[in-house]
């Protein structure tokens, strides 16, 4: 049986019809699916926007979304997307990464990499750290880092590259002191990527769900923690898409969590969440 959701202890009315409608907005804008346990989370998401836009009813905030209103739908998807990274996130990727690139280099010239989904900006920056560290000749080689997520606001963190002091904390000394400059003065308790990482990094904003205006084919795709909430079929669509992105022997990381087992069948598990192209 539905239930409805108004009680005494919500702010804003919100029953089962407008919880289905917003997670029918959720998915067609960021492919993400809101299962029921999902309800609480929804709510509490949105209601900081209706709050935000000074309106006390749901169905208003579902008439704004539909219409696409250009300026809301950057908040709408911003509200649910999970944005939690790290630098250096599942080190292994790393260490695997900067032989791979070594092994390339020795034959190749030029080398595309790609972390799709890249938050605020931790993952990207640190793939630019590790081969700037790991690999010599990196910076006279045509290496380019291409990061895009979904959440044009969260790209805006990654952008600045200016992160409060916490952030770095478990990181590799050497890599914090070649590669991390402390802020003084009003910048105090933050840092900032050195610009030569920064240089290596090109932003975008993307949608993985809709077209992409990429003629690249990638040598390494980062796509990690952002399937998660996608479903088999979209997940089944997006890594099929990276696999016409990339050349056999190229390879993809996924997250600790994510597997493709019975999602794509061209790529074949070479290391704890690596996959090769085949
Ligand atoms: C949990 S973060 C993962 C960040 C990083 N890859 C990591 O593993 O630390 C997931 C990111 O995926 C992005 N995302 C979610 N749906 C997306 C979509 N349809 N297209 C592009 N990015 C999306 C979110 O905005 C968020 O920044």
């Amino acid at each position: 049986m539905r239930t409805e959701l108004v009680s005494q202890k919500f702010e804003f009315s919100f029953n089962e019809s407008h919880f289905d409608k917003i997670r029918e907005l959720v998915f067609s804008h960021t492919g993400i699916s809101l299962g029921d346990e999902k309800r609480q989370l929804a709510y509490s998401r949105y209601s900081k926007r209706l709050r935000a836009l000074g309106i006390d009813d749901f169905d208003d905030y579902i008439d704004i979304v539909r219409s696409g209103n250009e300026s809301e739908i950057p908040l709408f998807v911003s509200a649910i997307t999970t944005n939690f990274t790290s630098f250096f996130r599942e080190n292994h990727h790393f260490d695997f990464l900067v032989n791979e690139v070594r092994r390339l280099l020795l034959t190749q010239n030029s080398i595309r990499i790609w972390s799709a989904g890249c938050s605020s900006g931790e993952e990207p920056y640190s793939i630019a750290m590790a081969l700037l560290s790991g690999v010599p000749g990196v910076e006279s080689a045509d290496v380019k880092i291409l990061a895009t997520d979904l959440d044009s606001e969260i790209l805006d963190r990654a952008f600045r590259g200016v992160y409060p002091k916490e952030k770095i904390e478990g990181v590799d000394q050497n890599m914090v002191k070649s590669w991390i400059k402390h802020g003084s003065n009003d910048n105090k308790g933050y840092v900032m990527v050195h610009p030569k990482v920064r240089g290596m990094v090109s932003f975008k904003q993307l949608n993985l769900l809709e077209s992409w205006p990429i003629k690249n084919s990638f040598d390494i795709i980062f796509c990690r923690n952002v399937v998660i909430y996608f479903c088999k079929e979209v997940q089944k669509t997006l890594f099929s898409k990276f696999a016409n992105n990339q050349k056999k022997g190229s390879q993809l990381m996924i997250g600790h969590s994510e597997n493709l087992a019975g999602v794509c069948d061209s790529y074949r598990l070479i290391g704890r969440t690596i996959y090769e192209k085949i």
